[in-house]
């Protein structure tokens, strides 16, 4: 038991879905699994483990922002010694290249997050997923017949922006970031530090260009043809 998750040694599988809602996990569970069984409750940030395709998957709430996804990252890497999350979200599209519904898979995450430039004082990593877990997720997709963007997101610590600072996303946009988020850009930073593979996909829930946004209906069917291609990538 770690201090945010209540699971015993050895109930957690090795490989990882990470959405940041808890209902998002109890859905993928009751949908995706075979006989899930609930393993955290603390904090209704609920986890399950089942098996996929015969192989050992665990799925589990995260929160929103950067610092309640670091939390349990942290703790599922160091204290059950998880060897690959792939983190399936949401995000705001920023360019024209992107549209809703588009499927993204984050090959880096950029990010205004003091929690990853506080360890790099005068420098700026660049957080970045697995090159071998991002290739493996763009050649599945394909074979699923799946379209994705691959590119670099913003995962930033802010969704309601005081209006007063103007368009904040422009100087993103200028540099080719696709979308906005809140979480990966700590996910592969921990994944760094703490030598775990580690992969963000997306898919685009509303388009801060256009103002378009998904209804509730249309973002589960997106949300499940992400969550298939999450799960292709088990070993
Ligand atoms: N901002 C941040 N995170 C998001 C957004 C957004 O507009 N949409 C979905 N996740």
């Amino acid at each position: 038991m770690s201090i945010h998750i209540g699971a015993k040694e050895g109930e957690i599988a090795d490989f990882m879905l990470l959405p940041g809602d808890p209902m998002r996990a109890k859905y993928i569970a009751e949908n995706f699994l075979e006989n899930p069984v609930c393993y955290n409750q603390i904090r209704g940030m609920l986890g399950f483990t089942g098996l996929y395709k015969g192989k050992r998957v665990s799925v589990q709430g995260s929160g929103m922002g950067i610092p309640s996804h670091m939390i349990y990252v942290n703790e599922l890497a160091s204290q059950y010694h998880v060897k690959t999350i792939i983190r399936v979200g949401s995000c705001g599209a920023l360019v024209d290249s992107v549209q809703i519904r588009d499927l993204i898979l984050a090959v880096g995450a950029s990010t205004d997050s003091h929690a990853v430039s506080r360890h790099f004082e005068g420098g700026s990593f660049a957080p970045i997923a697995t090159f071998e877990l991002a290739v493996r997720a763009a050649e599945n997709a394909k074979k699923m017949g799946l379209t994705v963007k691959a590119g670099n997101i913003l995962s930033s610590d802010v969704f309601y922006d005081d209006p007063a600072l103007g368009d904040v996303y422009e100087k993103w946009r200028r540099y080719g970031v696709l979308a906005v988020e809140m979480e990966a850009a700590g996910l592969y930073t921990l994944a760094a530090r703490l030598k775990f593979n580690a992969l963000t996909l997306l898919t685009v829930s509303d388009h801060l260009l256009t103002k378009e946004a998904l209804s509730a209906g249309e973002r589960q069917s997106t949300f499940n043809s992400m969550v298939e291609l999450a799960l292709s990538l088990a070993e």
